[in-house]
């Protein structure tokens, strides 16, 4: 199994913060944004892992985690998404990478408090196909949206004004090497993306679609709000752990 992390991307929606520097290494509490998808992918034994960046401040990805040793990797791959195509453009590069293997991706916005091992292993189990996590949020329509009909997963909507329930599809995919083929067909969208919530369709329309509900809190990092939440959140966790003298 492979990993791949998506950290291309312009990060608007963090101007004037990411009009220098990639908003994947902006801080979030004692840390660089990045480190916490690559230790999610490394406390789930993925010691393979493709980062894909974009946008400005490229070069400092390399000067930050050079070859990985710090996180117990013997490398680390990089590749480099020119403009802001999408979650699932992005994806598309690193078809090669992933030599027809599972993979595990990551947007690299995507913090987690607990570790994804045990959805992992299910995904390990099951024949073919994709697995999402899912996570109950109190502002839907900031995501992608599975619209439910009892056990199954029905329908995913990108981003809807009237949420068919209340979670958010995370940003943590695994997928088998049909991934690249559905995302080799998509068509951009209304907003000029190629939307990984249309791949994540294109395995619900083949039955092939699975789910988890994950534990513990999970934020994205890329808006103002959830950049505090996600910095809040890591230092309670911190506090949380460090014995008191
Ligand atoms: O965080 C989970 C949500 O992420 C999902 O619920 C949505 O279905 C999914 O579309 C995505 O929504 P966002 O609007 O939050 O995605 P955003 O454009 O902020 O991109 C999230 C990460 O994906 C970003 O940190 C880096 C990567 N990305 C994004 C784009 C647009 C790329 O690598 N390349 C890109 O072109």
């Amino acid at each position: 199994m492979k990993g791949i992390i998506l950290a291309g991307g312009l990060g608007t929606r963090l101007h004037p913060l990411t009009k220098v520097t990639n908003k994947h290494l902006l801080p979030v509490y004692d840390k660089p944004m990045i480190y916490y998808p690559i230790e999610t992918l490394c406390k789930a034994g993925i010691k393979d892992i493709m980062i894909v960046t974009g946008g400005n401040s490229a070069g400092s990805f390399l000067q930050l985690l050079g070859n990985g040793r710090a996180f117990g990797l013997q490398d680390i791959f990089y590749t480099y998404q020119e403009g802001e195509g999408g979650i699932a453009d992005a994806l598309r590069l690193c078809e090669h990478f992933s030599e027809g293997q599972r993979i595990v991706v990551i947007l690299g916005d995507n913090i987690i408090q607990d570790d994804i091992v045990p959805y992992v292993r299910k995904f390990e189990e099951q024949p073919s196909g994709a697995r999402l996590l899912l996570k109950e949020v109190p502002d839907p329509q900031r995501f992608g949206v599975p619209e439910l009909d009892g056990e199954r997963i029905v329908n995913i909507e990108e981003k809807p004004t009237q949420p068919k329930s209340s979670y958010a599809v995370t940003g943590i995919y695994m997928y088998d090497a049909r991934v690249f083929e559905f995302a080799k067909g998509l068509k951009p969208s209304a907003r000029g993306e190629l939307e990984i919530t249309d791949v994540n369709n294109a395995y619900i329309q083949s039955g092939d679609l699975y789910y988890d509900i994950l534990r513990g809190w999970w934020t994205d990092a890329g808006q103002f709000e959830s950049l505090q939440l996600a910095t809040n959140l890591v230092a309670a966790e911190r506090h949380a752990s460090t014995p008191r003298r």
